[in-house]
């Protein structure tokens, strides 16, 4: 006897398409918990309960097979076995039947194959079996055959790849199985104990749709399914990774002051002096009055500005006490890493930085750098004050990869 709900289905089909034909294309297809908030799930096929079909039957469309106790031509009692697919597993809900409680049930279960190739197609009998529980929310029973059994695949796979071993075709054609349903009733009247059983595939019905005679040779049944697209917006795009930055050291620079102002390192005699750079010999009272100042320049190799980078500016300025300040402001991404500063009488005696006046090392990379007071040397005769500005330049850089440094 069929239920109210199957013989809706029934009905509907009969009025679409030729009686027990699927009409898949006109039949509600709707969505699957798992889907609706998993966005990343947006344009996966799943396997669509509303499309559920016999294929021994004319593909007759059916979501809960019937189930017999007695007499396969005159049942004792008829109930039904409803399939579902929920989370990551097929349920099978065993009803009840009137009059019994059940003992037992178990579904056997193979793969067919994929339903657009038949060439691929296993055998029958059904030689996996899953056995069934109370069902929480029902008084009959509830066996759950998890994708991952069907598929052959870990049972840690993700829902996306389960769908898609489900969906092979996407939102199309998806899997065939053999099913056989059993177990055990008991009798609430006399407590005796029976065997129930799936009915065998249906030959023929009548024009209400009752099935009017069985291929009892055959006792599984093939049950097919479509799949349909989940119904579930899109992720937002990933939000764009913070930029690593890294900091590299950039080079030596040197102050430069102008053509007229500023001499060549390379011109003096001191240990180390044959290399870039320049020195100045600024008066004190030049210094007392506005100071001196310039670009930083690193990179200037042969003392050749114009392949030299601009990193920043310095100044120097003296008190009326004739204490000298040498500050530094230096241009994104330029930073200090170590400041030195010259200001002695020349012939100077040596160019290397370590030997100055003045000098100051990990600066952690600060934009801005003032020395503490340097006393203006009183030179005599022919010698001047000579200044040498200095300072180790780093650079921040996108990404990981530290450009060439120069000296
Ligand atoms: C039933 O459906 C299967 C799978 O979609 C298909 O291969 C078969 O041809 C259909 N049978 C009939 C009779 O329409």
């Amino acid at each position: 006897m069929k239920t109210a709900a199957s013989l809706v289905l029934a009905g509907a089909g009969l009025a679409l398409a030729a009686p027990g034909r699927f009409a898949s294309s006109i039949l509600k297809r709707t969505g699957y918990e798992a889907c609706d908030n998993d966005c990343k799930l947006a344009g996966a096929a799943f396997p669509d309960k509303h499309t559920l079909q016999l294929m021994l039957e004319n593909n007759w469309s059916e979501q809960c097979p019937p189930i017999y106790i007695g007499d396969a031509d005159a049942p004792t009692a008829t109930s039904r076995v409803c399939l579902d697919f929920v989370g990551p597993n097929v349920h099978f809900s065993f009803s009840s039947f009137p009059g019994y409680t059940y003992k037992s049930g178990a579904v056997s279960w193979k793969l067919m194959g994929n339903l657009i190739n038949p060439g691929s197609w296993s055998a029958p009998p059904p030689d996996n079996t899953v056995t069934c529980g109370p069902n929480p929310s029902g008084d009959g029973l509830l066996c759950a055959l998890p994708f991952s059994d069907i598929l052959g695949t870990s049972a840690i796979t993700s829902i996306k790849d389960l769908l898609s071993g489900m969906c092979p075709n996407g939102d199309r054609e998806g899997l065939g199985l053999y099913l056989e349903f059993s177990g055990q009733v008991e009798s609430t009247a006399d407590s005796s104990v029976t065997s129930f059983k799936n009915q065998s595939p249906c030959t023929s019905r009548d024009a209400s749709g009752q099935c009017t005679a069985r291929d009892t040779a055959t006792p599984y049944i093939e049950m097919a399914y479509r799949c349909s697209t989940c119904n579930v917006a899109a992720c937002p795009p990933d939000e764009p990774e913070p930029p690593v930055t890294t900091t590299c050291g950039f080079g030596t620079g040197f102050g430069y002051q102008s053509p007229q102002k500023s001499l060549t390192l390379n011109t003096l005699s001191g240990q180390g002096c044959k290399r870039w750079g320049w020195y100045s010999t600024p008066s004190l009272a030049e210094l007392q009055g506005g100071g001196i100042s310039g670009p930083l320049y690193v990179g200037a190799g042969n003392n050749d500005i114009s392949k030299a980078t601009n990193v920043g500016t310095w100044a120097a300025t003296a008190n009326a006490a004739g204490s000298v300040t040498v500050s530094y402001l230096l241009n994104p991404p330029y930073t200090l890493d170590e400041v030195h500063v010259n200001l002695a009488c020349t012939p100077i005696a040596k160019c290397a930085p370590g030997q100055y006046t003045l000098g100051k090392g990990g600066l952690n990379d600060v934009p801005t750098f003032a020395s503490g007071p340097i006393k203006y040397p009183p030179c005599a005769g022919s010698s001047k004050a000579a200044l040498i500005v200095h300072a180790a330049v780093d650079v921040l850089v996108e990404g990981t990869t530290c450009p060439a440094k120069t000296d």
